[in-house]
């Protein structure tokens, strides 16, 4: 008589009552704190994925869950019918933490682009003087901003894109990380926009030349033309800076934004690690001459800038500057890397290794077999440590940023015996 689980039954519920829209790996995941999660057999794991770079913080982070009690407490969801008294603070906030005149509060990652999309149209209409309905928002090829259908127009998987036409009209998708593309897509005076990615993450931790994003702000500025940054992933200390778009600012600290953005965007947008993964908050963040478009009645969303969400993201923003994680992330990520390049010398399997700070991928050779960085991901579970392949054959690491070097040894150690047993 063969036995079931616990894991293998709540994964056969999973399969089927829920629709088929993810493949996880088969791992059943019942508590986490600070850089390791477990299972419900009771497995102890280091999470390398952190909800991709949402929990940033570490899983359960203590002052992010007391601000959670603390303000479930009090009042969680009034509506924008009425004012409330954390968003004031909250707008405050955020707005002295990243250098910008005004906040738009949103949910999730995609809500925020969609929002950040709106508002360019809206200038490139009211401010730039672009003829009604012409207005084009350029985006990169490969770019990961979401999944609803207007942010899927300008994908270029054909996975996100099959059957879910017709699509957005006034996008142009262009070649990341080319400059010569980008000077001359903005020529067309109906441009309004670029969206960016600093680094894109879910094409495989994609890093531009580092000259990228500064030429591209200051081309976009040349040409009346907002510069939007998706940090949704790469923001919040990921890459070793409080922002990818930092690039190499010279903020004294790593963690904490003077306004000395290399490439500043005009449209900045924020997710995931904004609430340290304990609730879906997004934002928006824009100057004055911008923001301005936006009136009542234009745009809102009944959960974006509740109380319970202002208070949370308060105390995720304070835990990433107290911390000093964007140092951390610095630091490790060197290592990591090293490590990785040390890995290189040693196998086959690995031919590459890529990121910025604590995101980071290595790319498998699997042109022998094409499920490698899957079986890779299956084995380095078994020996104690969650990451996903992404686009086949790249596998990304991207740990809680409350990561000590000696955990990271360690996680190295795991990653390097896993690949040479293969
Ligand atoms: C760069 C980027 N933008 C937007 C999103 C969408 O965020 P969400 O899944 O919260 O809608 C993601 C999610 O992975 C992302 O990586």
């Amino acid at each position: 008589m063969t036995t079931t689980t616990l894991t293998e039954e709540l994964i056969a519920i999973e399969d089927q009552y829920g629709a088929h829209n993810y493949h996880p790996l088969p791992v059943v995941l019942a508590k986490g704190k600070g850089v390791f999660v477990y299972d419900v057999e009771g497995k102890e794991y280091y999470d390398f994925l952190s909800a991709y770079s949402a929990v940033n913080q570490g899983h359960c982070h203590p002052k992010i869950i007391n601000a959670l009690i603390d303000q479930a407490q009090e009042l969680t969801l009034t509506s924008r019918a009425f004012y409330n008294n954390k968003l004031g603070i909250y707008e405050q906030f955020i707005t002295s933490f990243f250098g910008f005149d005004k906040v738009l509060p949103m949910n999730t990652g995609v809500e925020a682009v969609e929002t950040a999309l709106k508002i360019c149209r809206k200038w490139g209409y009211e401010i730039k003087g672009i003829e009604e309905n012409k207005a084009i928002i350029l985006f990169a090829k490969n770019n990961f901003h979401g999944r609803t259908t207007a942010i899927i127009s300008a994908s270029v998987d054909p996975t996100a894109r099959a059957n879910y036409g017709p699509f957005l009209p006034g996008i142009k998708v262009i070649e990341y990380d080319n400059i010569p593309a980008m000077t001359e897509a903005l020529q067309d005076p109906n441009v309004a926009g670029v969206i960016l990615e600093p680094i894109q993450g879910e094409a495989g931790v994609y890093v531009p030349n580092d000259q990228y994003l500064p030429t591209i702000a200051q081309l976009c500025k040349d040409h009346n033309v907002l510069f939007i940054a998706d940090e949704v992933q790469t923001g919040i200390a990921r890459t070793g800076r409080l922002l990818a778009s930092c690039g190499n600012c010279t903020c004294e600290s790593r963690s904490k934004c003077e306004n000395k953005y290399e490439a500043r965007p005009d449209i900045l947008i924020l997710g995931k690690a904004l609430s340290g993964g304990v609730l879906p908050v997004s934002a928006v963040l824009a100057n004055d001459d911008i923001m301005q478009v936006i009136k009542p009645g234009t745009h809102g969303s009944t959960f974006g800038g509740n109380p319970l969400a202002c208070a949370v993201a308060m105390a995720a923003l304070e835990v990433v500057e107290e911390e000093n994680l964007a140092e951390n992330a610095y630091k490790l990520g060197v290592i990591f890397r090293e490590r990785m390049q040390q890995l290189i010398e040693k196998s086959p399997l690995v031919i590459g290794v890529r990121g910025k700070g604590l995101l980071n991928a290595i790319i498998i050779d699997n042109a022998e077999d094409a499920e490698m960085a899957w079986n890779i991901c299956l084995k380095l579970r078994d020996n104690g440590l969650l990451a996903k392949p992404t686009h086949s054959n790249k596998i990304r690491f991207a740990p809680p940023l409350v990561m000590t070097e000696a955990q990271l040894q360690e996680c190295c150690d795991i990653i390097e015996n896993t690949i040479l047993s293969m």
